[in-house]
């Protein structure tokens, strides 16, 4: 080595070590977590951790510039990455580079009772989000399924808050892989969007633990989200924003939640109470911030200036800043500081192939008399009628709105698929529902104006019809206001646009009329008698056409299965069995969930299986599959530590591939309280080649025999009879087998 090479090899060697002993803790990654958080915490002025606890735009919030921290861009959710939209205002920005993939509707996703297709929906998702540098996605939302008339139902995961959990939790891990927080929304009770700002819930402790928070806690307590979203409504007196039993209590005490508490875009109405109750972040106060205010209209938000007064007068204790401006630093330091995160990817290959194997697997047949479906071979004439075969479905519903790269129409798809098969397809319209376009200023660039009469179109139809081998009937709901969408509920439980007439009509012309609704809520279907086949679809996204398509003509063997109950009728559904206002939509902004654990199955199974066109687990595939008879593992005791194995043999008895979702539900004999009469605790979803057969072994741990005590809030089983029920729908039950639990067990959260 030269004397040069020498002093430059000992000038880099020191500089190193000035460096390494300059770098603080908090800049530092291989300083654990919490060191680094509190070592920035230690740094930062008041104003700064005021600074850091609320939003600077519609979507972000700073981070500390003295300190080079970065600050956080969130995103909706929960089913694309929304396009950018101005600093400001709700209106997209304009940009070329925010079109997304459309991943299907969270009632899809659910509806594959598949947590593989949760992960690779979230782990996709995630990268979207992380090739767009967010850091929080605002998504998955997990609020059960009360009534159908609520228009957000679609962006949710269904009725039953067991598969919820179960569906919640990979979601959640896979876009946080990315280094992207999922927000999980809406926390918690957010059940119908009529007065959604303020309506307040009145709910027993054991329904509020047994149904509409399971989903939450399983998304925190093993998903381990980095944050939650509060919602609009209250819960028994208190906006959920600034409600110290929902944040207090239970997310940060009994769950041990150690993210951000993100509120929703103008949820917070209160400085003293929101500061105490546990909000951490506060997002969407003052829509028009910089255009209205006389300065910067942020500072005005209840967690900005009035709170920092509050704090300098000594009115409110710093500490709890401290704990909020903590949070908020765990969460840049989670996302948008972790140097090992991957870059994502937007719009590849992988995406549109996730988004189309999840739609067609969440896709669900309901029925299929005499095997219509597939497409049979000797179709030549395939009439496809009805808007939503030509109707893009990704703009519109309010936030979770998209503007996609590409979206295949339903139309579109299945002319590919019938294409290779020499089938020729015509259209015909048969109603005209709402043909605006736009949402946010995206639009859809689709004329759909039509000038015939509704007697002219189902007459067209009918003709058309008259002449065609097969139709195709595309309907259902769509995302404008009163269907399903955000800010309003649905006013009827009918399909709209004068739909039954029109299926009603294609039945009488041809008898092999298939039915396919896409929507994100059950309906009445009057015409079902009518109809050999009906084929539930949902909001697919970019690839609906195609998955759609997949199914139709057999490319994909159907296996979703239904999350939530089609009964025949409104009244059919608790909150609205005897029309009593204060069960829905409210009475002077109180809505009292009187039906308690009456929910979806949870109601129907007990007092009108009857009144059910398809149960909550209903579907149906294109082979057949038989379930051997079930029998407990091993001794076939119950244990604290193991609960209990439920070995099912399941064999493909048909003559194509195809996959089988085996439900296990539980039932206690008798209770000194009052319990559903079965509840749905594990599943399973096995893929097999005809004549095949395998054993799934469905464990029930001893969560799944317990109920929710309100008067000591402890989980709690009590020694006795159960039965445990196993099957491949809520009402198809194949096997019942006793279980004797002798010890009464008793726990805390
Ligand atoms: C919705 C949230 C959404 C937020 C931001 C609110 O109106 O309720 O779900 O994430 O806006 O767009």
């Amino acid at each position: 080595m030269t004397a040069l090479s020498k002093i430059t090899a000992a000038a880099l060697l020191c500089s190193a070590a000035v460096m390494q002993a300059a770098t603080p803790v908090y800049l530092d990654d291989s300083q654990p977590l919490e060191a680094r958080v509190q070592d920035a915490l230690s740094r930062m002025t008041l104003a700064e951790k005021i600074g850091i606890i609320h939003a600077q735009s519609k979507f972000s919030s700073p981070g500390v510039q003295r300190l080079g921290i970065p600050g956080i861009w969130c995103t909706d959710g929960p089913h694309g990455i929304r396009p950018d939209v101005l600093w400001d205002e709700w209106d997209q920005a304009g940009a070329t580079n925010d079109s997304c993939v459309a991943f299907p509707a969270l009632t899809c996703l659910a509806a594959t009772w598949n947590p593989e297709m949760a992960a690779l929906y979230g782990r996709s998702i995630g990268e979207e989000a992380r090739y767009r540098n967010k850091n929080v996605l605002l998504g998955p939302g997990v609020n059960i399924y009360r009534t159908p008339l609520n228009g957000r139902n679609f962006e949710y995961m269904g009725e039953d808050p067991y598969l919820t959990s179960r569906m919640v939790v990979p979601y959640v891990q896979g876009v946080q892989l990315n280094g992207v927080a999922a927000c999980v929304k809406h926390y918690a009770l957010n059940n119908q969007e009529v007065d959604r700002d303020h309506v307040n819930v009145l709910v027993d402790d054991r329904t509020l633990h047994e149904i509409y928070l399971p989903g939450f806690k399983a998304a925190v307590t093993e998903g381990g989200a980095w944050s939650i979203m509060p919602g609009y409504n209250k819960y028994d007196g208190d906006h959920a924003c600034e409600n110290s039993v929902l944040l207090l209590d239970i997310l940060k005490g009994d769950w041990g939640f150690d993210g951000v508490a993100i509120s929703d875009w103008g949820a917070v109405h209160n400085t003293d109470k929101v500061a105490r109750n546990g909000l951490d972040m506060e997002f969407g106060s003052w829509t028009n911030g910089l255009n209205w205010g006389a300065s910067n209209a942020y500072d005005d938000y209840f967690l900005a200036k009035p709170y920092e007064k509050l704090i300098l007068e000594g009115r409110l204790p710093e500490s709890d800043l401290n704990d909020k401006a903590a949070r908020v630093l765990r969460l840049i330091m989670r996302t948008e500081m972790n140097r090992n995160r991957p870059y994502g990817s937007l719009n590849s290959d992988e995406h549109y192939a996730a988004a189309r194997k999840i739609g067609g697997e969440g896709i669900v047949l309901l029925k299929n008399d005499g095997g219509l479906l597939p497409v049979p071979a000797d179709v030549k004439k395939l009439l496809v009628v009805g808007e939503n075969a030509i109707k893009m479905m990704t703009v519109g519903g309010g936030s979770s709105s998209l503007k996609v790269q590409r979206e295949v129409l339903p139309l579109d798809g299945i002319r590919a698929l019938a294409a290779g098969r020499g089938i020729d397809v015509a259209y015909e319209r048969g109603y005209v529902g709402d043909v605006t376009g736009e949402y946010n200023g995206v639009t859809t660039g689709q004329d759909l104006n039509d000038e015939r009469s509704a007697e002219q179109l189902i007459a067209d139809a009918v003709k058309a019809a008259r002449e065609a081998d097969m139709v195709v009937f595309v309907g259902g709901l769509n995302k404008s206001d009163h269907q399903d969408a955000e800010s309003t509920d649905r006013t009827s439980f009918s399909l709209p646009y004068n739909q039954d007439a029109v299926i009603e009509a294609l039945a009488a012309a041809n008898p092999r009329t298939v039915v396919v609704n896409l929507t994100g809520n059950a309906y009445s279907m009057p015409w079902l008698d009518a109809v050999p086949a009906v084929v539930q679809g949902w909001y697919i996204g970019s690839e609906a056409g195609n998955a759609i398509a997949d199914v139709i003509f057999g490319d994909v063997n159907p296996s979703g299965k239904l999350p939530f109950t089609f009964a025949k009728e409104l009244t059919d559904y608790a909150p609205h069995a005897t029309a009593d206002a204060e069960m829905y939509p409210g009475v002077n902004g109180d809505v009292r969930y009187k039906e308690g654990l009456g929910v979806g199955y949870r109601h129907t199974d007990r007092l009108k299986p009857s009144r059910v066109n398809f149960a909550f687990g209903h579907g149906l595939s294109y082979t057949t599959f038989d379930l051997g008879k079930a029998q407990l593992a091993g001794d076939g005791r119950f244990t604290e530590a193991s609960g209990v194995t439920v070995d099912v043999p399941v064999t493909n008895t048909g003559s194509r591939s195809g996959s089988e979702v085996v439900q296990v539900y539980v039932r206690d004999v008798k209770s000194s309280l009052d319990r559903p009469y079965k509840e749905l605790k594990a599943f399973g979803k096995v893929q097999l080649a005809p004549g095949a057969t395998t054993t799934l072994s469905l464990n029930l741990p001893k969560e799944a025999f317990a109920y929710y005590d309100p008067a000591t809030k402890l989980w709690t089983i009590e020694p006795g009879k159960f039965e445990i029920l196993v099957g491949t729908a809520s009402d198809a039950i194949t096997s019942r087998l006793p279980l004797t639990i002798k010890e009464s067990f008793t726990w805390h959260d």
